[in-house]
């Protein structure tokens, strides 16, 4: 491969910069291009921004290496493989927001080279690729690729080389180029339709969220009828292969599972029953918890506290993390609610873990982080959805 130059445009998030890392230190020449400046400040200065496991580890070996760091496209662009990153999210009717997309393709194209392969690695609506394809080339003659990230946030560097890299491109021309850049970061490259290559991506996160939304109604069923789904779930589960796929009950929440869900609901005019049930219980779940306390004890005269606020484990984002969620709704209710979470630093309303155990009068487990499994509670009513907690 002659051109070994490439673009993460997104360069600083959370998928775009564990890329562009692993990127430099196969020896790519990487330009991180991110329009956040305190983002692109840690990492250039060998601070992750965000926690990813080897994270700092790898940035220090990359920076030595060819990693840049840019605000704004301009000239560097134009002989390099450029990558999207860009945040794909849903807008307040549950529909895909393109605007990220779309601005960031917009500052790009004065600089685009006639010829010049643009990979989408970003999640997203299906028929955006053929979108991009027909977009830029009304203006400049491109090639177009949708080669998805499928890692799990916050471990890139243990998954990307172990994950088979799925590859969709406008043209023969734009496959081999972009084979040849993820060939050397994927051991198995496997080909699709552009279409197809979306599908693949969103029918996956709506699985998994559809998973957690099973086993949640069946925590909600076993919880009405006075029986622990943790206990039943273990019976079941016991030595029978058939039952391996069952999770845990628990906050099913975070920036991808859900609005990748909607983006296939809005893409069906609302027929994916699936997609809008598990919906309805990830999110009930938070009401259903409310509700329950709410039967039990006069909540105005309880403190309650809530363990862990990022949303999922061992993790510090805080994107859509049902702990907030249910935060909102117990302010209104109980006389004080306290919030600890080892790992977030963006919220100061937090407490210290042991200043919460004090002061509260009823404990509930958001995130199963390790740090919460050996705690010991005493008179005092725990609520642990995940059957976490070693009793
Ligand atoms: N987070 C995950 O675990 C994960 C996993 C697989 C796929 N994805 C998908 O990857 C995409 C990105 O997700 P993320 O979690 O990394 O989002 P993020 O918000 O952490 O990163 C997006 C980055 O793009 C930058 N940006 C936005 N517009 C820009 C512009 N015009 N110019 C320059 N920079 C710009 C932002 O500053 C931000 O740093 C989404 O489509 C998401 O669904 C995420």
């Amino acid at each position: 491969m002659k051109n070994k130059k490439i673009t993460v445009l997104g360069g600083a998030g959370h998928i775009g910069l564990p890329l562009s890392i692993v990127f430099a230190n196969k020896g790519f020449d990487v330009s991180v291009l991110d329009n956040n400046l305190e983002t692109l400040r840690l990492a250039k200065n060998g601070i992750m921004p965000f926690k990813e496991k080897d994270g700092v580890k790898n940035l220090k070996k990359a920076l030595k290496r060819k990693l840049n760091f840019y605000s704004k496209p301009s000239n560097f662009i134009s002989d390099s493989t450029i990558i999207i990153t860009v945040g794909t999210p849903v807008d307040e009717f549950l529909n895909p927001d393109m605007s990220q997309i779309k601005n960031c393709i917009d500052e790009l194209i004065p600089f685009i080279k006639k010829g010049q392969l643009i990979i989408l690695r970003s999640t997203v609506y299906p028929g955006t690729s053929e979108w991009l394809f027909h977009y830029l080339n009304k203006k400049k003659k491109c090639h177009v690729a949708f080669c998805h990230e499928r890692v799990i946030q916050g471990y890139t560097f243990d998954e990307i080389e172990k994950l088979p890299q799925i590859i969709a491109a406008s043209s023969n021309s734009a496959q081999k180029k972009a084979t040849e850049i993820f060939e050397k970061i994927s051991k198995k490259i496997v080909y699709c339709s552009l279409k197809e290559a979306e599908f693949s991506k969103l029918f996956s996160n709506a699985f998994r969220y559809s998973q957690f939304a099973v086993a949640n109604e069946f925590y909600m069923l076993a919880d009405r009828a006075g029986l622990d789904f943790n206990r039943i779930r273990k019976i079941t589960k016991e030595g029978y292969p058939r039952a391996e796929g069952l999770p845990s009950a628990g906050f099913a929440a975070g920036p991808c599972l859900l609005k990748d869900t909607m983006q296939l609901l809005s893409f069906s005019r609302n027929n994916f029953s699936i997609g809008n049930s598990s919906m309805l219980v990830n999110e009930g779940l938070v009401l259903y918890l409310i509700d329950k306390l709410e039967k039990k004890y006069d909540l105005k005269k309880k403190n309650i506290g809530l363990l862990g606020m990022a949303f999922k484990a061992e993790c510090d984002d805080t994107r859509s993390s049902l702990s907030y969620k249910l935060k909102k709704f117990l302010i209104s209710k109980a006389k004080n609610v306290f919030c600890t979470d080892p790992f977030v630093k963006t919220d100061n309303k937090l407490v210290k873990l042991n200043y919460l155990l004090s002061k509260s009068d009823i404990l509930i487990l958001c995130v199963p982080h390790k740090k919460y499994r050996n705690l010991k509670i005493k008179n005092k009513e725990i609520i642990d959805i995940w059957g976490f907690i070693k009793k």
